[in-house]
């Protein structure tokens, strides 16, 4: 399978929000990469329901809601009435996570779950058959713009390795720094879907930056 680019909202102009939703609309951007952060579990808030109800009322792409949020299971159905369309929750904040992931589930939503740099991927093992999808942080949680972490490479390997084993569609996405100097090994290494960031709404061609990260 070609790899998918999901450009994460949380570097656009939140003055513009329908401009750059609109953007993202006519690129080749598969998903819109949708961070929420609650100042706790991370230590920043981005924004909540209400401008995830906006973003979905314009965009014509999947909305992957990623939630840097301690108990998640709390907001999981406000996110999926939201438009979410995946909901991927952090390993290190749930507690019953294969409940958890049900839930999601049940709420008609792709499954995922996420994991801190400092986070093994062998805690994976016994709910890899459950998973839609593995977020694989190549930064700290809670901001944009920040330096991917090349252990990163690794923990794809790692992850590709019990996806080929136990769950062949699973999807493995990396998630912060995402350059197109890391973007070619990334992919190479298994994963299949990239967020980018400030990579893509910091350069001069939001539009063309995508396509080289869908095809460079
Ligand atoms: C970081 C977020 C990322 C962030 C990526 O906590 O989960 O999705 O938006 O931004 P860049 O690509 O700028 O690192
Ligand atoms: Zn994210």
């Amino acid at each position: 399978m070609n790899h998918l680019t999901a450009p994460s909202i949380l570097a656009a102009d939140f003055a513009n929000l329908q401009r750059d939703i609109e953007l993202l609309n006519n690129s080749e951007a598969d998903w819109i990469h949708v961070d929420i952060m609650d100042g706790l579990f991370v230590p920043n808030i981005s924004f909540g329901f209400p401008v995830v109800e906006a973003v979905h009322k314009y965009a014509t792409k999947p909305l992957d809601v990623h939630l840097m949020i301690t108990d998640p299971d709390r907001y999981i159905k406000a996110f999926a009435d939201a438009g979410a369309a995946s909901i991927t929750v952090h390993i290190e904040a749930t507690t019953h996570l294969h409940r958890t992931l049900q839930a999601i589930k049940e709420l008609g939503c792709r499954a995922g779950v996420a994991l801190n740099p400092h986070t093994p991927v062998a805690l994976l093992e016994d709910i890899i058959a459950d998973l839609d999808l593995v977020l694989i942080m190549s930064v700290n949680p809670g901001f944009g713009g920040q330096k991917f972490i090349n252990n990163t490479y690794k923990k794809v390997e790692d992850i590709k390795d019990l996806s080929s084993a136990h769950n062949p569609g699973l999807f493995i996405e990396v998630d912060g720094g995402v350059n197109l100097q890391n973007a070619p090994q990334l992919v190479a290494t298994g994963a299949n879907v990239l967020v980018a960031g400030n990579f893509v709404f910091s350069s001069d061609d939001p539009r063309q930056t995508i396509a080289r990260l869908k095809h460079g």
